[in-house]
């Protein structure tokens, strides 16, 4: 389904359902786009989307919205059976080391899932470590903060430097700088990793990661001198 204004079109997603549709897969926010549906769109494409059809929602960087549309209350009421909400510990966390994530469902759609998850599939320290960070809330509520200080430096710093960028609800933002790999490359040499997009088909642009306030500027230095700006 193409992206519409770079983000998932959940309305033509939706329209494009047949009976022989099985699963639906979205990430909202989006990777690598940062892109987010509004509250009403996603619950409007949670509701549409039949029965007989598997909702995979990838709720990777959920934790950086303010005020997401919690689904989990859908979950525990039974009504529906039919969707998965899939998160991670590697993101908002800073935990991908552990290699964990998981996934939240009805009872029915998890036993079914159980029936193919290999024993001892993951590690005790990566589930202590896993129960740790859900406690640890100061650690989330600080993250998101630096991240959305962070995401607005880039968007003032852009719409300065006069590059195209799109606005973001995720930990990272994807930036218009005409050859992406030139930049990639160019940036690297300067000590900073930026994403390539290439194999996202967006070859004029690349995707920075939020860091901290003092790893930002010295980001933006860097494509700042790249670009001769
Ligand atoms: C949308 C999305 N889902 C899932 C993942 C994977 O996370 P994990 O480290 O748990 O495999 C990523 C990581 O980049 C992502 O961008």
């Amino acid at each position: 389904m193409p992206a519409k204004n770079y983000a998932h079109d959940l309305d033509a997603m939706l329209a494009a359902i047949t009976p022989a549709t099985r699963i639906v897969f979205a990430a909202n926010p989006n990777n690598p786009t940062g892109t987010v549906a509004t509250r009403e769109t996603l619950a409007r494409f949670v509701n549409a989307v039949p029965e007989n059809v598997l909702i995979a929602l990838d709720e990777a960087y959920v934790e950086f919205l303010d005020n997401p549309l919690d689904l989990v209350p859908e979950l525990r009421s039974g009504r529906k059976p039919n969707l998965l909400l899939m998160r991670t510990f590697s993101k908002i966390y800073g935990l991908a080391g552990l290699r964990l994530g998981f996934g939240i469902g009805h009872p029915g759609l998890i036993a079914e899932l159980e029936k193919t998850r290999q024993p001892f599939n993951i590690n005790a320290v990566a589930q202590a470590g896993a129960l740790a960070a859900l406690d640890d809330t100061a650690h989330v509520t600080k993250t998101r903060r630096n991240n959305a200080r962070g995401l607005r430096f880039f968007a003032r710093a852009f719409r300065k430097l006069g590059l195209k960028f799109v606005p973001s609800s995720a930990n990272f933002v994807l930036v218009h700088v005409g050859d992406g790999p030139r930049v990639f490359d160019e940036m690297q040499k300067l000590g900073v990793i930026v994403r390539l997009m290439a194999s996202y088909q967006l070859p004029e642009w690349v995707r920075i990661s939020v860091g901290t306030t003092k790893e930002n500027k010295r980001c933006l230095e860097a494509l700042k001198s790249v670009l001769g700006k």
